[in-house]
Formats: structure tokens, C-alpha cells, sequence
């Protein structure tokens, strides 16, 4: 039994074969299609913070496998009052055959997936969120191939979404560049250690930006630091993407965001809604890599 609760638990190849399988599972789809090799499966979903993307894109996911997806809000069950997360995955294991849970520290989730009987699946965790970058690197591939050894320019928070780049940084061997304001260093929780030909920090985004092949940002308040938002919007002022930084990068270059974006802060609606933006196909692709995990976690590659 396998859990997906970081990036790093799963190795380059078999990124490779899930790529494949979310390829093909993808135009399947498109064309019309059916394929349900998990029927009377049920993925049970936790979700202590608020979702659109990682909500529907499993629901419809397990739904078109042809399962079911039950969604849990912690506070609606007896999670939201206080019953040990311990005792919670031992009790939905017996009664369903995959979990998802969104919460607050990976600290969490680790305790979920050592008292669960099924494979859990991190669904964003104030540390990582490495479903969101599986789909993000399918997405680089489907428009210009293989990843390595290109340059990757994160503008903004060292959060989840940055924290799982840089996983996936040395996992693929390509470059992160990460420009953040003096306060908000990355800190790496994974006890790796990550070379130069992996990883380095920038002040400057303007610096950080030059050659890159993808640029990439977040919003600069994630979901549990809210009582920080005031101070942060001043410290992220100068971290914002414009056309006029994206003009730092290759002419190729792609822009990225997890989604969901505040519009006139971290980005502006030019690049947002420019010809070098792939939001949508990022969000889409949360779709096809997750079902790919979700066959592969029942044993199904056909
Ligand atoms: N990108 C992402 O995970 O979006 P949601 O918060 O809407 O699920
Ligand atoms: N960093 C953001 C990502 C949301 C998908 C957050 O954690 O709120």
C-alpha cells in the first residue's frame, strides 16, 4: 500500500508511467470514452480548508472511474469536534477504500496515514500539495516537452506550492529560482539537501525571471495565515508579475498559477488572461494526473 503525502514519494519513473497513464486517460475522456475500472470503490475526502479545484476534480475524477467520492467538511463531522484524527482514520479505512485529506499541518496527515488500512492522498497541507505540481509538470510537458533541465521562476511566498516545486526540482533536474521577500526564506522540512543546480534564492524578481521557462506565483496569504494578510500584502508589494517581468524570461515562457488567483496582487489580469498563461490547463490537468494516481492506487493500467 502506497500513500502520496509529498512529492518525493514517488520517484521519477514512476511520474513517467502516471504521465502516461494521465495522457491517456485524458484523451480517453475527450473522446467520449468510458472507463470505470473501480466500480464500488469509494475515496473518502477530508477537507478542513476551503476548495473549488481539488473538490471537483476528484469528485468528477472517482466518479468517471466509476466510483463514488464522499465529501466530509471537518467541521460537519465529529473531526470538528475534536475526535483524534487517529481514531478517525482508523474508523473511515474500514468503511471506504481511499482517503484524501486537506488540512492544516502535514504533521496531520502523516498521523492520518499511519492509522489508515487504505492509501491517503494529500490534498494540499500548509507544507506541501503535490497534486497540484504533478498536474503542473504534465502541463509543461504537454506544450514543450521534458522538464529537465529547465529553469523554473517562483515569485512570491515560500508556502506549499513553492515547497513542493523545489521536490520536484530535484526529483526532474530542473532549476527553481525563487525570488522572495527578506522574511519569507523557503524552509526546507524534508531533511534533503538541495544543490545549486537545483535551487536558489533571489530578492530581485527581475533576477530571479531572467531565461526562465516557466514563471510561476501563489497568492502571497494561504489559507490558515489569514491574520497575517495586512502585512503581508505590504512585505509582497514588489512581487508581483507583470508583463513587463515576464519579459525577463524566454520568449516560450509559460506562466503558471495554482489557482485561485487575487487578481491585481500577485499577478495581473495581462498575464493572467495572456498568451503565456496555462491556469486552465493546469486546473484541468488536476483531473487527469489524480485519476491516473487513483487507478494506479487500485492496481488498474489498462
Ligand atoms: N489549486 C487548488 O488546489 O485549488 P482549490 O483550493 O480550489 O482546490
Ligand atoms: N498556497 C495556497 C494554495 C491554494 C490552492 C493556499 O494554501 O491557500
Amino acid at each position: 500500500m502506497r500513500h502520496y503525502l509529498k512529492f518525493s514519494d514517488f520517484t521519477l519513473e514512476e511520474y513517467q508511467y502516471l504521465f502516461e497513464r494521465t495522457a491517456k486517460l485524458k484523451a480517453r475522456l475527450k473522446s467520449g470514452t468510458l472507463y470505470q475500472p473501480l466500480p464500488g470503490k469509494v475515496l473518502g475526502m477530508i477537507f478542513e480548508k476551503s476548495s473549488t479545484r481539488t473538490r471537483v476534480s476528484f469528485e468528477a475524477g472517482m466518479f468517471q472511474l466509476g466510483g463514488h467520492a464522499m465529501f466530509l467538511q471537518s467541521k460537519d463531522t465529529q473531526l470538528g469536534r475534536g475526535e483524534p484524527i487517529e481514531d478517525v482514520a482508523k474508523v473511515m479505512s474500514r468503511m471506504v477504500d481511499i482517503v484524501m485529506v486537506r488540512t492544516f499541518e502535514q504533521t496531520i496527515i502523516d498521523r492520518f496515514a499511519e492509522n489508515s488500512l487504505v492509501p491517503v492522498i494529500n490534498g494540499l497541507t500548509n507544507e506541501y500539495h503535490p497534486c497540484q505540481i504533478m498536474a503542473d509538470i504534465f502541463t509543461y510537458i504537454e506544450h514543450h516537452g521534458p522538464i529537465e533541465g529547465k529553469t523554473v521562476c517562483w515569485v512570491g511566498d515560500s508556502n506549499n506550492i513553492s515547497r513542493t516545486w523545489l521536490q520536484a526540482a530535484k526529483i526532474f533536474n530542473f532549476k527553481l529560482n525563487l525570488a522572495c521577500p527578506r522574511g519569507y526564506e523557503m524552509t526546507v522540512l524534508d531533511g534533503e539537501t538541495y544543490s545549486a543546480a537545483n535551487f536558489e534564492t533571489f530578492t530581485d524578481p527581475y533576477q530571479a525571471a531572467r531565461d526562465a521557462d516557466i514563471v510561476t506565483t501563489d497568492v502571497c496569504t494561504s489559507m490558515g495565515y489569514e491574520r497575517e494578510t495586512l502585512q503581508r500584502k505590504k512585505d509582497f508589494i514588489n512581487y508581483k508579475v507583470s508583463e513587463k517581468l515576464m519579459l525577463q524570461a524566454k520568449a516560450e515562457v509559460l506562466f503558471m498559477h495554482c489557482l485561485p488567483a487575487h487578481r491585481g496582487e500577485e499577478v495581473t489580469d495581462e498575464v493572467l488572461d495572456g498568451a503565456q498563461s496555462v491556469v486552465f490547463d493546469e486546473a484541468e490537468n488536476r483531473l487527469h494526473a489524480q485519476k491516473a494516481i487513483l487507478a494506479w492506487c487500485f492496481g488498474h493500467d489498462g
